[in-house]
């Protein structure tokens, strides 16, 4: 296994790794520890079955299963794709679509659940030409630029999590009564502590307002810190090869996709979601 930096700050990139074979618990920790440090894991010419996805991830920990209204719903899948069965590019307006779109804003896979996930494992199966790259954020580096009296300011608030509220923005129909009754408001930490390397924001599109707060000023203070995130040196992005299989630490990084640039190409994409152990109010 061999492993070369990708970001300034996060990424980094393993070849010479099978993720079909059976996983020592050496290897595990070694993976492990490299997404603690460097927040996303890049390991390349992966051309795994599904079933070879499932099972590398749950090396990791418990999948999360799939909500009703997501292609894969039901599995430990979740598919991204933008045509249909036949192969055709599917209308800017499909839900498909929509959810590729609602990916484009910042975000943290699941953070609307009370027990958000810790990982994601993403593989390219078709990638278009030219556009369509993940970005990831470094929420450790956006902390540490913040000054001294916003973290004094922050450093106890809780935020409220909402599926419905940054789907909503990108179409009113986007989310169902159903998925708005499954999936409640929850309350999360806005500050993380990871005891080896220090302190992250927990931020993204679901995150509506901070508890406790009057809107404006909820608002506002979460504006002044979004402030902090628009610096390139924070951000690796992934322009994806086929086959590339990525890992990231959701607690660590926010992370969007980029539009299709040009002629919109197919695109196909495979993730699990590994649960995390316990909600962010325990951290
Ligand atoms: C995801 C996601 C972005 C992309 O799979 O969680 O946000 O580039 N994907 O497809
Ligand atoms: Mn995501």
């Amino acid at each position: 296994m061999v492993t070369k930096k990708l970001g300034k700050l996060i990424g980094i990139e393993i070849t010479g790794l099978d993720t079909r074979i059976d996983l020592s618990e050496n290897l595990k920790n070694e993976i492990s520890d490299l997404l603690s440090e460097f927040s996303v894991v890049v390991i390349r010419n992966q051309n795994i079955t599904n079933d070879q996805h499932i099972k590398f991830s749950e090396y990791f920990g418990n999948l999360e299963l799939t909500k009703a209204g997501t292609d894969g719903s039901g599995s430990k899948l979740i598919i991204l794709r933008n045509f249909d069965e036949e192969g055709n590019i599917v209308a800017p307006t499909d839900r498909q679509r929509l959810n590729n779109l609602a990916n484009q804003e910042w975000h943290s896979d699941s953070s609307f659940k009370i027990i958000p996930s810790k990982l994601s494992i993403l593989s390219a199966k078709k990638i278009p030409s030219k556009g369509g790259n993940t970005e990831f954020l470094s929420m450790r580096a956006v902390y540490n630029a913040l000054p001294e009296n916003l973290k004094l300011e922050i450093e106890d608030k809780v935020c409220w999590h909402d599926y419905s509220h940054g789907r909503s923005k990108i179409d009113a129909n986007l989310v169902t009564r159903e998925e708005k009754e499954a999936l409640p408001p929850v309350k999360q930490k806005l500050v993380l502590n990871n005891k080896k390397y220090g302190k992250s924001l927990y931020l993204g599109a679901h995150c509506s307002s901070i508890d406790g707060m009057p809107k404006d000023e909820s608002q506002n203070l979460l504006k002044k810190i979004n402030l902090y995130t628009n610096n390139e040196s924070f951000i690796y992005s992934h322009y994806w090869k086929p086959y590339d299989l990525i890992m990231w630490d959701n607690r660590a990084v926010l992370h969007r996709a980029t539009p299709i640039q040009g002629k919109i190409e197919q695109r196909l994409m495979v993730r699990t979601t590994i649960a995390g152990e316990t909600s962010t109010l325990n951290y």
